[in-house]
């Protein structure tokens, strides 16, 4: 019992903070720290009471208002009970849920529902592994009926579930070899803590067995035991026998890295940056209230925005029927049928035996929802915002309550909406300016050492800013080199060297979205506004060249395999052919990439085989219900014949139809030592920006600012 105590299942995060704040760190290290400034911090912060004190609700009552609403708890015990009295698993000697959700109505069923209709009947689409075999189930709830959409055979296994997770990393202990082997590194073993890392898929010795490789950390004297990786030790762990396969120890001569200024808790921190000067409290005041409103759950209504907010295991969060009231006509008007994360892919750059199978697909193996914690109130959204939990079944299908999951608030930033201002040479004296206020709908995935942030934010002017933030803690690896000037070359080290034995490894993210763009109805086309210099005449004209617009409506899907280029510059936009604006053109939105990053790796890699859904940044499939996934359905150890990339090159016609825009977003990490012992934010974005969806400019109507409005607050410490 003790061992398993002080044993730390790194995902189930709230019994990892539970152990690590409870149990390991206050023993060796005082919890005081004698230093004026952060001290200050600390008591300002403990002044006033949270005002949103951890909300713990049961949701024991809960009851769907919409088509679209995720499985109540009810709902999922119905699931349970059903399907625990059918033959397939009364039969079985073993089986667990990997995934239980609302199976959505169809597409023309939602669209025609209205408040007030009865629902359509509540189904939910359930992935089980009964005896060793996946199968995918339809689960009617009023009837009872289970019906049996998928057995067998597809390459790839369903999401970890967190069971799977957990058992994982105590297999290894199972083993004398592996003990030993702990103990000779000069680890404690009442002090470690394992990861379950995914396997990839690299051929076939690794066929036909559900795998996992376990690595292990010591984490005596601090709470960032990835800093201290035991290196090379590498546990190949069969999850379903729950048996050790193999153990390789490649990092004998390598010593784990010192605990030392390592831990980032603000409980912990002795000497961290002490000049560094505090800033005083800050928030965002709304004397009124918020001006949106969540209805019946899950319904968002703000501005002029209208849209369906649900937590789901697999993507995060999932936003659907996203609608703009058009402020010309007072129309409520389809922008976005439904918008997600779809996949990541986060493959490490170095090829030696405890690395090269990290090339994590986080949604589909390890659950980008399933790994969403608890946001902190004050700290990860502001003080006016919103929380929605959400309601998932663990892998013996109870339903359990993942509290805070997503929040939703008002964000002013201090930008502006527009402005103009007059020249006194024009004799006009105008200063006109709105400030800019949006709507954001934040979840944080910590996957791991990783934490990703992923906002939805809604402007008044129709267009929606997709942004990732990446946080969190390196992966890291330990090396003998405590001083770059000892290392031969620095391009051997698969990275930087951050700390005294401790490599930050180079590595890429990218986050696929799926994007089922709806402008003013489903019938969209794709259009490719390519920029293209044109040259003069001689004689025609002082300039030797300038720049035209070449449309290009693309019929099939091929022509919508999209690589960015600087230096080939294109809009691409998503039109309805049929829709036009009064001067004729027809409504659209685009999508504006932002920053990022396209995979360079070998398209054979097998890695890069089956994330193949980054081989481009943009796609265009016709809507397709099985078409969800961009690793496919089942993405554990698949081999990359089930992407987005063999969809696409079927090349079916997607002129006039409904179309899905797929957008991925990509970082390239290099590690710096500023990563260490954690990681400052860094985010990019993408925008879905309405183009000539409006007839004019939709926001003139917006008012500014007036003192009498605002709540007194001056900056009084700044003039005293
Ligand atoms: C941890 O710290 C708290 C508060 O300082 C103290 O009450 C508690 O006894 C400590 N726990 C251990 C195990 O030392
Ligand atoms: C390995 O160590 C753990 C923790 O001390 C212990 O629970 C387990 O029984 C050991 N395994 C073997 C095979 O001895
Ligand atoms: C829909 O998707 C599935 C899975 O990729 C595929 O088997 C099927 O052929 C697709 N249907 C159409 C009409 O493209």
């Amino acid at each position: 019992m003790d061992g398993r105590r002080k044993f730390l299942s790194f995902l189930s995060l709230l019994l990892a903070l539970f152990f690590l704040f409870v149990f390991t760190w206050n023993t060796s290290l005082p919890n005081s720290y004698n230093l004026n400034s952060a001290k200050r911090v600390a008591e300002g912060l403990e002044l006033k009471p949270h005002h949103q004190t951890h909300r713990i609700e049961s949701h024991a009552s809960d009851t769907p208002h919409h088509p679209l609403d995720p499985l109540t708890v009810q709902e999922l015990n119905r699931v349970r009970s059903i399907l625990s009295s059918h033959a397939l698993f009364r039969a079985s000697k073993s089986y667990a849920l990997h995934s239980v959700v609302l199976e959505e109505p169809p597409k023309s069923r939602v669209l025609t529902w209205r408040e007030g209709d009865p629902l359509p009947p509540r189904q939910a689409s359930v992935v089980a592994r009964v005896d060793g075999l996946s199968h995918v189930l339809t689960v009617d709830l009023e009837s009872s009926r289970v019906a049996r959409v998928y057995m067998g055979s597809l390459l790839g296994y369903p999401t970890m579930t967190i069971e799977d997770m957990n058992t994982a990393t105590l297999t290894p202990f199972l083993s004398d070899e592996f003990n030993r082997t702990v103990v000779e590194r000069g680890v404690d073993l009442k002090d470690i803590a394992c990861l379950p890392i995914s396997t990839g898929w690299f051929g076939k010795k690794e066929e036909k067995r559900r795998l996992i490789k376990v690595q292990c950390y010591s984490m005596k004297d601090t709470a960032n035991f990835y800093m201290r990786p035991i290196e090379g030790l590498t546990v190949l762990v069969d999850m379903d026998a729950n048996q050790v396969v193999e153990i390789s120890d490649r990092g004998k001569s390598i010593p784990i890295p010192k605990a030392a200024d390592t831990d980032y808790r603000f409980s912990a921190l002795k000497n961290a940056h002490h000049k560094m000067k505090p800033i005083n409290p800050i928030s965002i005041e709304q004397p009124k209230g918020p001006s949106f409103s969540v209805q019946n759950g899950h319904q968002v209504k703000w501005a002029n925005w209208e849209f369906h907010l649900k937590p789901d295991p697999r993507a995060g969060v999932i936003i659907s029927l996203a609608m703009f009231r058009d402020p010309d006509t007072g129309e409520l008007r389809n922008v976005m049928y439904k918008g997600m994360v779809s996949e990541l892919f986060v493959p490490y750059m170095d090829p030696t035996d405890a690395w090269y199978f990290k090339t994590y697909m986080d949604a589909g193996e390890y659950g980008f929802g399933l790994q969403a914690m608890p946001l902190d109130p004050l700290n990860d959204c502001p003080r006016n915002a919103h929380y929605m939990d959400g309601i998932f079944p663990a892998g013996d299908g109870r339903p359990y309550v993942r509290s805070n999951m997503v929040c939703v608030f008002e964000s002013y930033a201090g930008d502006v909406g527009w402005r103009h201002s007059e020249s006194p040479i024009t004799g006009l004296e105008i200063r006109e300016v709105r400030p800019k206020v949006t709507l954001v709908v934040r979840m944080a995935a910590s996957v791991a050492n990783y934490d990703y942030i992923i906002d939805w934010e809604f402007q008044t002017d129709g267009l929606i800013r997709i942004k990732v933030g990446l946080s969190g803690i390196l992966m890291v690896k330990g090396t003998p080199y405590v001083n770059m000037n000892q290392v031969p070359n620095q391009e051997d080290l698969y990275g930087t060297l951050l700390s005294e034995n401790v490599i930050g490894v180079i590595h890429d993210h990218y986050i696929t979205f799926y994007l089922d763009m709806d402008i003013d109805g489903s019938e969209n086309s794709f259009v490719k506004v390519n920029l293209k210099r044109q040259q003069t005449s001689p004689g025609e004209s002082p300039r030797r060249s300038y720049l035209k617009t070449v449309r290009n409506v693309a019929q099939t899907e091929k022509d919508a395999q999209i690589k960015l280029k600087l230096y080939d510059p294109s809009e691409f936009h998503v039109i309805n052919p049929n829709k036009k604006t009064r001067v004729g053109n027809p409504t659209g939105y685009k999508v504006v990439p932002g920053g990022t990053a396209a995979s360079i790796l070998d398209l054979e890699d097998p890695p890069q085989k089956r994330a193949a859904f980054t081989n481009n940044q943009i796609w265009v499939t016709p809507y397709n219900k099985s078409e969800v996934w961009a690793g496919g359905l089942f993405v554990y150890q698949s081999h990359g014949e089930d992407t987005l990339a063999t969809w696409s090159d079927r090349d079916r016609p997607i002129e006039n139809r409904d179309i899905v825009l797929w957008y991925t977003l990509g970082f390239h990490h290099i590690p710096c030592q500023e990563d260490f012992p954690i990681m400052p934010t860094v985010s990019s974005s993408f925008a879905l920006k309405p183009v000539n969806f409006f007839e004019s400019n939709p926001i003139l109507g917006i008012s500014p600012n007036f003192e009498k409005d605002l709540p007194v607050c001056q900056a009084t410490a700044v003039s005293s």
